[in-house]
């Protein structure tokens, strides 16, 4: 009997694979001649929904198959892995999309059956927890995750390594581990893949991280607008506790280690992504940010030292542990190590989630996984890292994708996000609308980002309804001053950046008045 399976992810079912999988399981009951199994996305949204039938090992594709189109398909010979056009893409590791790209921390995503515990175990899962708990002490687990060169992937960069170090070097009765899944960038979706799609590689990075510091609880922090990413989650914690992949005596092999994982709804604000906001709403409170110093990992989630990672930073561990940070460290450039779930977005004709080693350029990215822009448009401006990334033009696509060389050029790699804006895009309305968003989610505990924010905004909008006065771009520029020099976190301390550059790279669309 043959493998079907279908991706059905958000992503996915945005675009209809719920119904897509309604077909199928009545043409299953009809024929009784395959098997359905439920992925997450490869991340190639412009094929989905996906369709793909295993044959001698080889995953053969069905592209932007519809749920009408099932029985005929099936008819025509999919489950022989026939050439039905225009459905047809041949063999999925050989599709340009995917071939280029180097899947380590996405490997299983789209590949396996999502939140099944004896798919991820058969594909290599859990050795770096085993290799954890018996063969590594702490500190030879966090020489490996130093050897291996990671970077935190939620914005900051900061090296994975030397955070656990401090957790782990410094005394409490309890610490925590908390992922942070709040992923607040618009036009980011890596955390909500790998959530929907290979849910274990989290909680096995968990363990292990949990294992290198001395932890015994932690915490999945999701925003609250992924709902099926909350369900999957909380559905592999209740798997993982059932088969000792989590609970009192891990891998229940006479570990003698104890850890347990809750799952937590986000609080619907962009702030509470921010380390020390999400920490305050897990203890219940308002999210508002905290000064730092301390930083949590001295002082965390209700005082004790606190590993807060992000959910692609602790998916990437176990791939570390099981492989080597040597390993992981011989890809990429400089200090930026191993690969990078790129995440594109906008005005693109394959939009979708690219994981490939640093080193490559914006421009490969853009063109050579993305498709380039859709016919008869033409470039305005990429944005880069989220809502608080400058808008890069034509002549800055070259620069490589790696931590440093983006801050080298003033601008930043953040979580990944990759926003293609096109000719049909006002420069004036961009910069109004990334304000706006700030003036909106401000955490409003310091006056230059609550009031800043908000005055900026106003400023932008009386541009835009043609109400704009002398001196409105130079009051923006001290407001920005202001806001840059004296914000407690990034939001407010970054905001000014997108507009800023907007004004740079396209004045005359200011100049409404
Ligand atoms: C306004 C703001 C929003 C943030 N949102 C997120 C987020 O959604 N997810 C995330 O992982 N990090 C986010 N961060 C970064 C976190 O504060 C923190 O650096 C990160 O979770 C640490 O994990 P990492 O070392 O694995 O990157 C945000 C930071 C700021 C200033
Ligand atoms: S900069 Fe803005 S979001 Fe950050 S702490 Fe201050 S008011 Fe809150």
């Amino acid at each position: 009997m043959r493998d079907v399976f279908l991706s059905l992810d958000s992503s996915s079912r945005s675009i209809g694979a719920r119904e897509v999988e309604a077909a199928l399981r009545a043409e299953q009951t009809r024929r009784n001649n395959f098997r359905l199994v439920l992925t997450g996305s490869r991340g190639a949204f412009f094929l989905e929904p996906l369709v793909e039938v295993e044959i001698d090992g080889a995953r053969l594709g069905y592209a932007n198959a519809r749920a009408e189109d099932i029985a005929g398909l099936l008819d025509q010979g999919l489950l022989e892995g026939k050439d039905i056009q225009p459905f047809y893409i041949g063999k999925m590791s050989e599709i340009p999309f995917l071939r280029g790209q180097e899947r380590i921390t996405f490997r299983n995503c789209g590949v396996i059956e999502a939140g099944a515990l004896d798919a991820y175990l058969k594909n290599d899962g859990g050795i770096a927890l085993r290799r954890a708990l018996f063969e590594l002490d702490s500190p030879a687990i966090i020489a490996e995750v130093k050897r291996s060169g990671l970077r935190g992937r939620g914005g900051a960069a900061f090296p994975t390594g030397v955070k656990w170090q401090t957790v782990a070097d410094t005394p409490a009765d309890e610490k925590y581990v908390v992922a942070n899944g709040d992923e607040g960038d618009p036009g980011t979706y890596a955390d909500r893949m790998l959530m929907e799609g290979d849910p274990f590689a989290l909680l096995e990075g968990m363990a292990i991280c949990a294992k290198a510091v001395g932890a015994h609880k932690g915490f999945i922090y999701i925003r609250a607008e992924y709902p099926a990413a909350r369900a999957m989650m909380k559905h592999a914690v209740e798997t993982a506790r059932d088969a000792g992949f989590l609970g009192d005596d891990l891998l229940r092999m006479g570990s003698g280690f104890a850890f347990d994982v809750e799952v937590r709804s986000g609080a619907g604000a962009y702030v509470c992504g921010e380390e020390t906001a999400l920490l305050e709403s897990l203890e219940g409170k308002r999210g508002m940010v905290r000064p730092k110093p301390p930083y949590p990992a001295i002082n965390g989630l209700f005082g004790r030292p606190t590993v807060i990672n992000n959910v692609t930073t602790l998916a990437t561990i176990p791939a570390i542990l099981r492989e080597g940070g040597d390993w992981y460290a011989a890809r990429g450039v400089g200090r930026s190590k191993g690969t990078i779930a790129i995440q594109l977005a906008g005005s693109l004709r394959a939009p979708g989630l690219v994981e490939v080693p640093f080193g490559v350029t914006l421009r490969e990215v853009i063109n050579a996984y993305g498709g380039g822009l859709p016919e008869g448009r033409t470039l305005l401006a990429v944005q880069v890292g989220g809502p608080l990334g400058d808008l890069m033009t034509e002549d800055k696509l070259d620069v490589r994708i790696d931590f440093d060389a983006f801050t080298e050029i003033g601008s930043m790699l953040g979580h990944g996000g990759v926003v293609v804006y096109d000719d049909r895009t006002e420069p004036l309305q961009l910069a109004h609308r990334l304000m706006a968003y700030v003036a909106r989610e401000s955490c409003g505990k310091c006056a230059p980002c609550r009031l800043g924010s908000q005055r900026a905004t106003e400023i932008l909008d009386s541009i835009r309804k043609g109400a704009g006065k002398t001196g409105d771009l130079e009051l923006i520029d001290d407001i920005a001053f202001a806001m840059r020099g004296s914000s407690l976190c990034a939001l407010g301390a970054m905001a000014p950046t997108p507009v800023l550059s907007a004004i740079r790279l396209f004045p005359e669309s200011f100049r409404k008045n």
